[in-house]
């Protein structure tokens, strides 16, 4: 259950959140959720998915699926596959793996058919805008030229979250809007929360940090 607020770490492909640092970092995000009473949930890499789920209580989603059905596909992320394999959840349309609109639509049409939650990624209020009209569980708004960057999206671009989550919330009001990119202090978090965000997603400013555990501890600071 992806209990808003929430914080949701983006594992990425990283050196330090894959394979057994997968699930150390997992297995950190869980302890500090349970210990703190935190919404806390993890993206990992497909192949991190069934171990990850196997440890922790808290939620996992997947990066992405592919909207393809069971049969005669070689390569590709099978949505039920992913369910089985113990994820709730998926991203979608992240930046760093954009779909198509068609896509993008059927692919959250698989989701919801294999029982997974859909968290889609926008770049900005009118790419929003149109991901809204197909009725995702979330939709993350994360400015692209900040991901990855020391500037959040709370502090560069505070009108896009509050635009976007007015926006959204015009076309459907049951979707809860998330926001990320460049965020690595609790103020971000509190600003976004301000914003209008019901969360946050980050990644390099947990998975990166000299200390994973205190950086994530700081984050949800920001949260109360
Ligand atoms: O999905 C969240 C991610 O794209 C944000 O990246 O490193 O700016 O927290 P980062």
């Amino acid at each position: 259950m992806l209990k808003t607020p929430i914080i949701i770490v983006n594992f990425k492909t990283y050196k330090e959140s894959t394979g057994d640092n997968a699930i150390k970092l997992a297995e950190i995000c869980n302890k500090i959720a349970e210990e703190t009473k935190t919404s806390i949930a993890v993206a990992a890499q497909s192949t991190d998915i069934y171990r990850i789920a196997k440890i922790v209580s808290m939620p996992v989603l997947s990066q992405h699926i592919d909207a393809i059905s069971f049969g005669k596909n070689t390569g590709f992320l099978l949505p039920e596959s992913v369910r089985q394999a113990g994820a709730e959840a998926t991203l979608l349309n992240h930046s760093e793996h954009r779909l198509d609109f068609d896509v993008l639509k059927s692919s959250i049409e698989r989701a919801r058919q294999a029982r997974l939650k859909t968290v889609v990624c926008a770049k900005n209020v009118e790419d929003a805008k149109k991901i809204a009209s197909l009725n995702p569980d979330f939709i993350a708004v994360e400015p692209p030229e900040l991901i990855g960057s020391n500037i959040s999206v709370s502090e560069a671009k505070p009108e896009v979250i509050s635009d976007a989550v007015k926006a959204i919330k015009s076309i459907n009001n049951k979707i809860k809007v998330l926001c990320g990119a460049g965020i690595h202090n609790k103020d971000d978090v509190k600003k976004s929360i301000e914003l209008g965000a019901e969360g946050i997603l980050v990644a390099s400013g947990v998975v990166k940090a000299e200390n994973q555990e205190s950086a994530l501890r700081d984050l949800i600071n920001g949260l109360s």
